[in-house]
């Protein structure tokens, strides 16, 4: 089994570059707003102390591309949140891991709720986050050396 704490920005690097960068030792894991107070990084931890999935949240409105402005209607600025760099290790995926690192940025988020949760979310995960009631809230855009994303979102009443 695993849980769910708050862990150092550095703490992520390894699966950011390993899942996020296809293992690149030149990707970038070092992200803008990382060391910011504000930010948490969360880590999913096994029975032995790996960390096994990871995601990063703070406060950011909603970005001018999402054409689905009104499910941020009326949340304060300081109430949204994007998380990102959400990830687990390949070797548990379906296990469990990823959603319960996903219920925890929802948790987080609901502490200040009413609140806003978006994410630029891949194509590929899109179906990850439906499960979890977010809805597409864009068009489809490209994120350089990426790919495909969409940002979706979730209001937190
Ligand atoms: C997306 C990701 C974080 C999910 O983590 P995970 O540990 O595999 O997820 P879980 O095992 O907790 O899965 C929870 C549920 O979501 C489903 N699910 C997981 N990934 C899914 C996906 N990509 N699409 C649709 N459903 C998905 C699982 O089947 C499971 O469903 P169930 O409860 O009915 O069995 C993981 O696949 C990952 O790291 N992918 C590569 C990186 C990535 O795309 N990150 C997202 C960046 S926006």
């Amino acid at each position: 089994m695993f849980k769910v704490v708050p862990i150092s920005a550095s703490a992520t690097h390894h699966l950011r570059r390993e899942v996020l960068r296809n293992g690149d030792p030149q990707g970038v894991v070092i992200w803008p707003r990382d060391d910011d107070a504000i930010t948490t990084h969360y880590g999913a931890i096994n029975a032995v102390g790996a960390i096994i999935a990871i995601g990063t949240i703070y406060p950011q409105i909603l970005p001018e591309n999402a054409t689905n402005r009104a499910i941020a209607n009326a949340i304060d600025a300081s109430r949204q949140f994007q998380f990102r760099g959400m990830a687990s290790d390949a070797s548990v995926r379906g296990q469990g891991a990823g959603w319960t690192l996903l219920q925890r940025l929802i948790a987080h988020a609901h502490e200040q709720r009413p609140a806003l949760l978006w994410c630029n979310a891949r194509v590929a995960a899109i179906g990850f986050y439906e499960k979890a009631s977010m809805q597409i809230v864009s068009d489809q855009f490209d994120i350089a050396g990426v790919g495909p994303h969409f940002v979706m979102a979730m209001r937190i009443s």
